[in-house]
């Protein structure tokens, strides 16, 4: 996979720069601090009371996009810390009075446009970074070197070094709900290896281990696509456009038969035969950095559920305990799951709605927690995430919210009004930033805006995942000319092409869990909601609802 190996410490670019503001192009303190992120994390992030998403989205969605942002993304930081003060308006409020945290590092790009960006450490492809790892090092630390396999543990979930930190390849700020999905993950890898094995004897180790990672890749970035995505922004329209991406406007059953035919339309932009980077290196920019800053959808607690009661009305479990998430995290996390097992984690998540994408639902816990290291080792300096989500987009010099707006030709508000109804949320505007809608900051006015019926996220968010959903597949070989039988091998290739959701790969790995716990459709709604009715319309003829 010499595409990968190659790009894991890929430049980023700002892709929207020329449109950023002057308000953003010094760094400053006064671009920085204004309005202080103590401030606005205070008065307009943090929950006053657990908003969820009702029954669209659980917290196996949210702990598989955190998934993904650890195959995706992470800031190299400088070794220079820098310390943020509550002021005092706030002071009694801030879980922290002060915190202390390390700048990003900028870099040269050695480009003529943009000069100036920061070094991503883990790989921006979609390669599952977060079950292989980033780097040769962590790459060897999961394999087990025999038939391809990766390690796990004999209880299903990661197997743990001597200092109790899980063996995948990556654990950086990760909790036990990540955890599960890798462990799942490792799973599929490994099933893998063994339908490989059975099918090629004569692949070594290492072959077996390429094609693994391959096929198990792509079975995540095609969950990611067109079942995850759908869950999140559910309309009839992006079911069709996401599957589209997938499989294109002639449809599964066409492709499975004659293959990829026409261009990407027709066909998908999985399988073209050649990638396509619109003259821009592939690379994931700052702003997708941004609207992924998504940290309200972690609630205050995880509902455990009794896996060995009878299934309640719509297959539901009884709650049996509820564990604090702050204990969730890290080393102390991982003692935990070992004691609730990896079925009783998946079921519980899937009956459990996650957070709302909302103001004034930033979890309070995770204004003073422990960061950690790259090797998952813990930071001595606790910090305060809401504030610093703030701090960073600044940082980063990411346009704020109008700004970015108009960089991606949507229309700025010119009122708190324009942006929510909430009479509240207006006065608390006004008081952080005045009259001042300039100055709103990107997070802040995602949380605020009013959605878009069936979508979890913002229409500004929205224009970012779709471009970024496309490139990632578009610009990447093993998702258009070498997607095919001959990279893959012919067993590889039909286990991606049979695979179409989450469920599937549960059903492979855990049979009965499904059929016992799960009356919903899709892994990513919550577990007891009806299951999507049969539409004998065919979906690029639905009229929107
Ligand atoms: C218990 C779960 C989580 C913990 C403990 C956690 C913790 C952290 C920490 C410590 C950082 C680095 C802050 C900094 O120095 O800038 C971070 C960054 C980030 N987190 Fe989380 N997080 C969690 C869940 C999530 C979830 C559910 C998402 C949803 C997408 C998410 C998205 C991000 C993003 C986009 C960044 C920025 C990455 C970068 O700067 O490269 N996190 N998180």
């Amino acid at each position: 996979m010499n595409a990968l190996s190659n790009t894991s410490s890929s430049t980023r670019q700002k892709k929207f720069d020329t449109c950023l503001s002057d308000i953003n192009k010094g760094q400053n303190s006064l671009v920085l601090l204004k309005p202080d992120p103590m401030v606005i994390a205070t008065k307009l992030l943090a929950r006053k009371q657990l908003i969820d998403t009702g029954k669209q989205f659980n917290m196996i969605a949210a702990s598989w996009i955190q998934f993904m942002i650890h195959d995706w993304i992470d800031h190299l930081e400088e070794t220079k810390q820098i310390e943020l003060k509550a002021p005092a308006e706030v002071a009694s409020e801030c879980p922290l009075k002060s915190f202390k945290f390390y700048e990003t590092k900028e870099v040269d790009t050695g480009l003529s446009g943009i000069t100036k960006g920061h070094r991503n450490i883990r790989t921006p492809w979609w390669d599952g970074s977060a079950v292989y790892g980033s780097n040769s090092s962590a790459v060897r630390h999961v394999r087990t070197f025999i038939d391809g396999k990766l390690k796990i543990a004999d209880d299903g979930l990661l197997q743990h070094d001597n200092d109790g930190l899980p063996v995948v390849g990556d654990i950086r700020n990760s909790w036990i709900g990540v955890s599960t999905l890798q462990a799942l993950f490792i799973h599929e890898h490994n099933a893998v290896c063994d339908a490989l094995k059975k099918e090629y004897h004569d692949l070594d180790d290492e072959d077996l281990y390429r094609h693994a990672r391959l096929v198990t890749s792509a079975v995540i970035a095609k969950i990611h696509t067109i079942d995850w995505t759908i869950e999140l922004l559910k309309t009839d329209m992006l079911v069709a456009g996401m599957r589209a991406n997938w499989y294109g406007l002639l449809g599964k059953r066409f492709k499975d038969t004659f293959g990829h035919v026409g261009g990407a339309i027709l066909g998908g932009l999985v399988g073209l035969n050649k990638p396509e980077n619109h003259g821009v290196p592939y690379s994931l920019t700052e702003e997708f950095t941004s609207v992924y800053r998504m940290h309200s959808l972690l609630p205050d607690q995880l509902l455990i559920r009794d896996v060995n009661s009878t299934p309640g009305p719509n297959k539901s479990p009884k709650i049996s305990k509820r564990l604090d998430m702050i204990n969730l995290i890290g080393k102390n996390g991982e003692k935990e799951l070992s004691q609730i097992g990896f079925t009783t984690q998946m079921v519980s998540m899937g009956h459990q709605a996650c957070g709302a994408l909302e103001l004034y639902n930033y979890p309070v816990w995770l204004r003073d927690i422990v960061p950690q290291n790259t090797d998952g080792t813990d930071r001595p300096d606790h910090i305060d995430l809401a504030s610093l989500d703030i701090y960073r987009d600044r940082e980063r010099s990411v346009a704020r919210y109008n700004e970015f707006r108009r960089s991606i030709f949507l229309i700025p508000i010119s009122k708190w009004e324009d942006l929510t109804d909430d009479e509240e949320a207006i006065r608390t505007l006004r008081e952080v930033y005045g009259d001042d809608v300039e100055q709103l900051d990107l997070l802040v006015g995602m949380m605020a805006e009013k959605k878009i019926k069936g979508f979890a996220i913002s229409e500004t968010a929205f224009i970012i995942f779709l471009t970024m959903a496309s490139r990632r597949l578009q610009a990447d070989r093993f998702f258009t000319s070498d997607f095919n039988e001959d990279v893959y091998m012919k067993k590889g290739f039909e286990w991606v092409n049979t695979t179409e959701s989450l469920k599937d790969v549960l059903d492979r790995h855990y049979p009965e869990m499904t059929d016992r716990w799960m009356n919903s459709t899709s892994a990513f709604s919550v577990w007891d909601v009806a299951p999507e009715p049969h539409n004998p319309v065919p979906i690029y003829f639905r009229l929107p609802k």
